[in-house]
């Protein structure tokens, strides 16, 4: 699949579900409303619908959501997939998730092949912790982490910078990653969702952030790309990694690869515009793949070039309505 700006699309990111049992402040309001059961497509449906990208040349499958440990069976939608990796045309498959159920999951999620995972932890305060997520557990998490790395997981933990929340924390957690043998990926907040209060007295950065890191750390340069929109340095005293998703002070559109799929079967063309496909319908028109992989032509077709997100006093909505846990990240 080749959109129109010459990219090629072969990374597929899916919402398994647009549900989580923790409601980080960045990410959603206190009393979200999800959607009916009913909208949300079967994981038989979900496989079906992976099924029709890997076909069209899709080799890496991201699972996220919401959170897509909490869905139920889960691993059963990971078991098919699964299959499709050594020769059936997927590179890789993986997942974003909170950590709260690694603890469960992680030997299964490698049984099925899943050799990575990334990881959010925006602090490694139990207070803090608590009071971003409002009701999420630092030390469950630590837990499931403990259980992805003896289960043989690679680790990335993701960390939103928030000015003021974390910002004091960023050592703490280059060091912490380094005696784990994690590696890092620092994110700009988005202004994605109507989430509660100002999100303005929050965002920071990363080049201040970056700035604040070396004069603690050598952060040497790295060519290292995951296929992913980070932009890597590696730090000498650890020897590890940390990323930088800079979608607001650097547009990382031009060689944008992926796409979002939701758990209703919306196709999203790019996590920063409205524009999406219903993919749901040729899902539901029969058993033939054949009104599928026409949508998802057509779909591809019309990727935009670009978003455009601001956050600065005049812009205090939010650039789009729709939050991270309904597009996946
Ligand atoms: N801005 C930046 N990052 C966000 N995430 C969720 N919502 C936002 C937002 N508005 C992060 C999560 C997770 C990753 C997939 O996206 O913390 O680490
Ligand atoms: Fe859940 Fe992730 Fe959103 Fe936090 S950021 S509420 S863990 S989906």
């Amino acid at each position: 699949m080749i959109d129109p700006f010459g990219r090629r699309i072969r990374y597929l990111r899916v919402s398994a579900t647009d549900r989580c049992d923790f409601r980080c402040v960045y990410c959603m309001g206190e009393d979200m409303s999800f959607l009916p059961k009913a909208d949300v497509l079967s994981l038989e449906e979900l496989e079906r619908l992976c099924r029709a990208f890997v076909r069209r040349g899709v080799r890496k499958l991201r699972i996220t959501g919401g959170e897509p440990l909490v869905r139920r069976n889960i691993i059963h939608l990971f078991r098919g997939l699964g299959s499709l990796l050594d020769g059936g045309g997927l590179d890789e498959l993986t997942l974003t998730t909170n950590g709260s159920r690694l603890a469960w999951l992680a030997a299964d999620l490698v049984a099925c092949g899943v050799r990575r995972v990334n990881v959010s932890v925006d602090t490694l305060d139990p207070v803090k912790f608590r009071a971003i997520t409002r009701r999420g557990r630092l030390e469950v998490v630590l837990e499931g982490l403990a259980a992805a790395k003896a289960a043989g997981l690679g680790i990335k933990i993701n960390t939103v910078a928030l000015k003021g929340v974390n910002d004091d924390e960023f050592d703490r957690l280059v060091a912490w990653c380094g005696e784990e043998g994690f590696d890092l990926c620092l994110i700009e907040t988005m202004p994605l969702g109507d989430v509660d209060g100002d999100r303005t007295a929050h965002y920071l950065p990363l080049s201040r952030v970056r700035e604040q890191l070396s004069r603690r750390w050598t952060l040497l340069p790295s060519n290292h790309a995951t296929g992913g929109p980070a932009r890597y340095v590696e730090v000498a005293e650890t020897g590890r990694r940390i990323g930088f998703i800079t979608p607001m002070t650097h547009n990382f559109c031009e060689s944008c690869n992926r796409v979002r799929l939701t758990c209703t079967g919306l196709l999203y063309l790019c996590l920063g515009r409205e524009d999406c496909a219903d993919l749901r319908t040729p899902l539901r028109a029969g058993e033939s793949d054949i009104p599928l992989l026409a949508a998802i032509d057509a779909a591809i077709a019309r990727k935009p070039k670009g978003h455009d997100f601001v956050i600065d006093r005049e812009h205090r909505r939010p650039a789009l309505g729709r939050t991270m846990s309904l597009t996946g990240g």
